[in-house]
């Protein structure tokens, strides 16, 4: 499959045409969740991957042999992509199930499930960053032209996978409905040994000290970015242009500020406000005291 020009509008939202048809997202929706899935929820770009990787690992209690040679896709597939019937229908249990779509959509699926939901979140300055150089090098996805235009888009909820705002709200209105953890790519990245000890427990894989250092050490930045299976290396250059960038760029918290001029910064501060109001969430802004980064 390549229709890399090609885009499925589904329920209002773009998906890719590459990955993505009308039966595979339509699939997605009436999926027949098992209680012992582990199903990973995420907008793009808010560390999906690397839950990806710290999920298997914590099931492999530190293991790092299935993540060093099955491709993340081929161990965590997104459900509405087209391959993940094929997929799901061999994979162990507990299976793991990765989603970018939104929870009216998939919410119906999930009730009266036990399905373990990790809802991966990113503060919303690094997730535009980040998915604007991503749109360079991935040539299944419009061709971007000038941040300031991609940041309207983002803020408009109009790029492909929809709107940021309305992601985060649905998934997260639902921790008492759903059996949902959720965890942000700052708790990662600053207590990344914490935030896996907190998962295997909510994953019922309690890990021996050894066994979740060795967990951290096979999901670091570096070792990911050395790691084929997850570092998309493997991805042909028509399909991503590894010319154009790599999948795992910085990694960092708060690169925003290297992209975002002050106007824009103060033009996304008013319409996040507004969009937020109803939602008490914190989100850590820049790498530094927690006090001085939260707002
Ligand atoms: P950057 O583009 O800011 O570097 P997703 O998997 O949801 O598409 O998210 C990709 C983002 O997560 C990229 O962010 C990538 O570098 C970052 N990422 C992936 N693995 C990481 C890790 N082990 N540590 C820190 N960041 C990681």
């Amino acid at each position: 499959m390549a229709r890399l020009d090609v885009t499925e509008t589904f329920h209002g939202i773009l998906f890719p045409g590459h990955l993505h048809t009308q039966d595979s997202l339509q699939l997605a929706l009436t999926f027949q969740f098992q209680d012992t899935d582990i199903l990973i929820a995420s907008y793009p770009k808010s560390g999906t991957t690397w839950m990806q990787e710290i999920v298997t690992l914590i099931s492999s209690r530190g293991d790092p042999h299935l993540s060093q040679t099955v491709p993340n896709w081929a161990r965590a597939p997104w459900l509405e992509q087209y391959y993940s019937a094929a997929v799901l229908a061999t994979s162990a249990t507990p299976r793991i199930i990765t989603t970018h779509l939104p929870y009216h959509l998939l919410g119906p699926a999930l009730q009266n499930s036990k399905v373990k939901v990790i809802f991966v979140s990113r503060n919303p300055k690094d997730v535009v960053v980040s998915f604007y150089h991503f749109h360079k090098m991935a040539k299944f996805l419009p061709e971007v032209h000038s941040f300031p235009a991609f940041l309207n888009q983002f803020l408009d909820g109009t790029l492909h996978f929809g709107s940021w705002f309305d992601h985060i709200k649905g998934w997260t209105s639902q921790k008492a409905a759903l059996n949902l953890l959720h965890i942000t790519y700052e708790e990662m990245s600053m207590d990344l040994h914490g935030t896996m000890r907190r998962m295997s427990s909510f994953l019922q894989c309690p890990l021996l000290e050894d066994e979740l250092n060795n967990c951290v050490k096979h999901c670091s930045f570096s070792s990911m970015k050395d790691n084929q299976m997850i570092n998309y290396t493997l991805i042909p250059s028509e399909i991503m242009d590894h010319s154009k960038g790599s999948f795992m760029r910085k990694g960092q918290i708060g690169d925003w500020k290297n992209m975002f001029t002050k106007e824009q910064n103060q033009h996304f501060q008013s319409i996040f406000c507004s969009k937020m109001q109803d939602c008490s969430l914190e989100f850590v802004w820049e790498k530094q005291e927690k006090e001085d980064s939260l707002i």
